[in-house]
């Protein structure tokens, strides 16, 4: 009886050996399809960053608009910008309705419909600012654009998802909701 079940041992034993052997040669296999070349095809590309131009401008040619003095988030530059870019769009009905779809889209969450500070991300996540303070108000439309372009201290910064134009049409806007709170 003992031999019979030593004879059966050994033979699970070999079996899994042969188990772990195949799993083992299974992997190496895997492993080694998996680094060959033609895998990487797909990832080693020519690509370009997500939001950059899929050409690439022709050497020392300048947009139709204009280039757009350096920008950036700190308030200082924010406050130069004011002083040195003017507003190039006309404030008609169509900017502002304009502005006022893209504030809705854009802003609205964290300022509120009316920009009041009164989103529905204030308290979450980020601290509520009012767009009709005295100070806000009194700054020039270009700190305004700056701000919607290069962000703030928590605000994020717009330049990738909306377009030169579309950014005045939101001062536009904010312009003509503080002219709204103010009369009201
Ligand atoms: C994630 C929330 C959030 C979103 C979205 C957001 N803002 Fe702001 N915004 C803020 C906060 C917070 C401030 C306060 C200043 C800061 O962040 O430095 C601010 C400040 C501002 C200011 C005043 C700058 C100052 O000196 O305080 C303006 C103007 C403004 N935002 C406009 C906009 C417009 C227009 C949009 C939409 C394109 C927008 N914001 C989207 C959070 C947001």
């Amino acid at each position: 009886m003992a031999k019979v079940c030593r004879q059966h041992a050994g033979i699970r034993g070999r079996v899994w050996h042969l188990v772990g052997l195949s799993l083992g040669l299974g992997l190496l296999g895997v492993a080694v399809v998996h680094a060959l070349p033609w895998n990487d095809d797909m990832y080693w590309q020519p690509e370009r960053e997500a939001g950059t131009a899929a050409r690439p401008p022709v050497a020392n040619s300048v947009p139709t608009t204009g280039i757009e003095p350096p920008m950036s988030s700190r308030i200082t530059e924010r406050i130069k910008a004011g002083l040195r870019v003017r507003n190039p769009v006309a404030s008609s009905p169509q900017s502002i309705q304009n502005g006022q779809e893209l504030f809705r889209i854009y802003c609205a969450m964290c300022h509120g419909e009316q920009g009041r500070g009164d989103g529905q991300m204030v308290g979450k996540v980020v601290p509520s600012s009012d767009l009709h303070t005295e100070r806000i108000r009194n700054q020039k439309d270009g700190y305004l654009y700056a701000t919607i372009r290069s962000g703030g201290l928590v605000m994020p910064a717009y330049q990738h998802a909306i377009s030169t134009t579309e950014r005045w049409d939101l001062v536009n806007y904010v312009r003509h909701l503080q002219q709204q709170g103010q009369s009201q």
